[in-house]
């Protein structure tokens, strides 16, 4: 799903601003034809978590409306209309002058809908109304399963943020348009390889003409294109390679014209590299890459799960700071603009769907597995072009269940007939569900020997952990991640000899599960559970409502586990 853009032939504007906001704690919206309307509403900032922007009703997940009002901008009268919400969580009925234009479920995945035969030229009154509560048959689910018991109840442990939490963009298209675009890169000795598949409105002749520039090299080819789908390949010798550390970018502008005339054009960013799995070893460009980095979340204070650029450069800058090359959007597909910077910095990302917590009982077994289909095909679709996108994970910690396997089977089929370019793995808990690393090509494993189990004997932990990264290879000879492991940790909290929750025991942890790491040549990867202390549901465990496994706060002060990673990773002290 191609980011609407601004050149000659399109526009988009953001509807980032104070809409008008009411709770409906009776549910009574619906029959009280809110959709037309709704008096008594409150400002709330769009976009952004709704959760923690006022004092009260913080837990009440919805339902909850949104309205605004907007004009059409000038010129757009002769184009295609469209409106695309960017994410919002969890389920979202669309309202444009009183008419239904659309539903759709599931979070943090951005969908659109067509309003050219609804927009007047003024007044145009939007309404959204917003489900944010999690039941056994969405995903993620909620089954208040008796393991957390957290308030709010969710099978996950981050908070349940909702609302329309990234952009909403209205926008404009030619009636005759690029739909979408696929790029796929490969490596030819010096020379690299763009393929580009063009998806268009319909199937009208037209002439199209390929640019791919960067600092002054330009290599370009034009086709006759007769048909919806058409694709074009070029050769780029002596090409600049992505890869951390070397972000190299090309622009690749598609044009599309007839008798002459130019009508529509689309420009997106391409880094030319490979990924592959080869034997126990991941290989960008054809060399082993070893994954140094983090789980995360979009997690900040009274902004919640929204859209937050000042945090979004200062989690990258965290992470080069302290020496990480990549990170896992652990548990839901993060924002565009965070993968667009992806590309820019250099950040590998181990792409993840908002399946976490599921349970596979046979009453919600195919709601979830039609879900997951419909997550797996959105995230590739959004994602599908990013070259820091190196990997697709199908769900976090999945419970054992029999027919795990089944889910598995058919969503890792269906992620490898989209994208059979990418790995695709998902992250195992402890005693979760093992038997689907079958259709995994990596192996990524959550594991807490010394926290959740043999707490405080990091001794025993180590071993354990060593014994069984070696029965997972032996048992799989797949290459193997720790997606996974970290420790509880109060700032400012000492100890010594270390013990839990100090400073101290979150950097013997780490340094510890890391030298396990690092023993072992088929574990391609370390990713430390967090990046920063985020909030989730209230617990007995769970202090004040927050994980404390970051190895910075919640407002990104580093724990002395941060400048330890940083030395581990860098080499750095300053
Ligand atoms: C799990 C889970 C995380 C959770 C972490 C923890 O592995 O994937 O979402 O936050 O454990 O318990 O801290």
């Amino acid at each position: 799903m191609l980011y609407p853009q601004n050149n000659r032939f399109r526009q988009f504007i953001e509807l980032s601003d104070f809409w008008d906001f009411r709770f409906d704690f009776d549910d009574k919206g619906l029959r009280d034809g809110w959709e037309k309307g709704f008096e008594n509403g409150q400002p709330i900032a769009v976009p952004a978590s709704w959760n923690e922007q006022f004092a009260e009703n913080r837990d009440f997940l919805g339902p909850a409306w949104y309205q605004t009002h907007f004009s059409l901008p000038w010129g757009w009268d002769k184009h295609r209309v469209l409106i695309r919400f960017n994410s919002v969580n969890y389920l979202a009925d669309v309202w444009l002058n009183g008419e239904k234009i659309g539903q759709h479920e599931g979070g943090h995945l951005p969908f659109k809908f067509d309003i050219t035969s609804q927009i007047k030229n003024e007044g145009n009154h939007l309404v959204v109304r917003v489900d944010g509560n999690l039941t056994t048959d969405r995903v993620p689910p909620s089954d208040h399963n008796l393991l957390l018991a957290n308030y709010p109840p969710t099978n996950f442990d981050f908070y349940p943020f909702c609302g329309i939490q990234r952009p909403v963009l209205l926008y404009s298209i030619p009636n005759e348009a690029i739909i979408d675009l696929t790029i796929n890169t490969s490596i030819e000795g010096k020379t690299g390889i763009v393929n580009a598949k063009v998806e268009r409105s319909d199937g009208n002749p037209v002439k199209a003409q390929f640019n791919l520039t960067r600092n002054g090299t330009n290599i370009s080819t034009e086709i006759e294109m007769d048909n919806r789908l058409s694709e074009a390949t070029l050769r780029v010798p002596n090409a600049s390679f992505w890869a951390p550390g070397a972000p190299q970018l090309y622009d690749l502008k598609i044009e599309l014209s007839r008798n002459g005339t130019t009508f529509d054009s689309y420009t997106l960013p391409v880094g030319i590299r490979t990924i592959s799995v080869e034997g126990d070893k991941l290989l960008l460009n054809g060399k082993p890459i070893e994954l140094l980095g983090f789980g995360r979340h979009e997690d900040f204070p009274v902004i919640g799960r929204g859209l937050m650029p000042a945090v979004i450069i200062k989690d990258y800058s965290l992470m080069q700071w302290i020496g990480a090359n990549s990170f896992r959007t652990s548990h839901y597909p993060y924002s565009e603009q965070m993968m667009d910077l992806a590309d820019q910095l250099g950040i590998l990302i181990i792409d993840e769907t908002p399946a976490v917590g599921l349970t596979f009982h046979k009453t919600v077994f195919d709601r979830h597995l039609e879900l997951c289909k419909q997550y797996t095909k959105e995230l590739i679709a959004r994602d599908k072009n990013h070259p820091s996108v190196i990997m697709w994970s199908l769900a976090n910690e999945p419970h054992q269940n029999i027919n795990a396997k089944m889910f598995f089977e058919q969503l890792y089929d269906l992620a490898k007939k989209l994208d059979s370019t990418r790995p695709i793995t998902f992250a195992n808990m402890h005693i979760g569900e093992e038997r689907s690393f079958k259709f995994c090509d990596i192996v990524c494993v959550n594991r807490y020997y010394g926290w959740y189990l043999e707490r405080a004997k990091m001794d025993k932990a180590c071993e354990l952990l060593s014994k069984e990264l070696d029965k997972l290879y032996k048992r799989y000879s797949k290459p193997i991640i720790l997606s996974e492991f970290g420790a509880g940790t109060i700032p400012g909290w000492h100890a010594n000899p270390p013990e839990m929750w100090s400073e101290e025991y979150q950097v013997e942890f780490l340094s510890e599960y890391i030298k396990v790491a690092n023993s072992k040549p088929f574990v391609v990867g370390q990713h430390v559970w967090n990046l920063c202390d985020f909030k989730t549901s209230q617990h007995d465990r769970r202090m004040g409502g927050i994980n404390y496994k970051g190895v910075f706060t919640r407002d990104r002060r580093p724990k002395m586990a941060a400048h330890h990673l940083r030395k581990l990773w860098s080499g750095k002290t300053d």
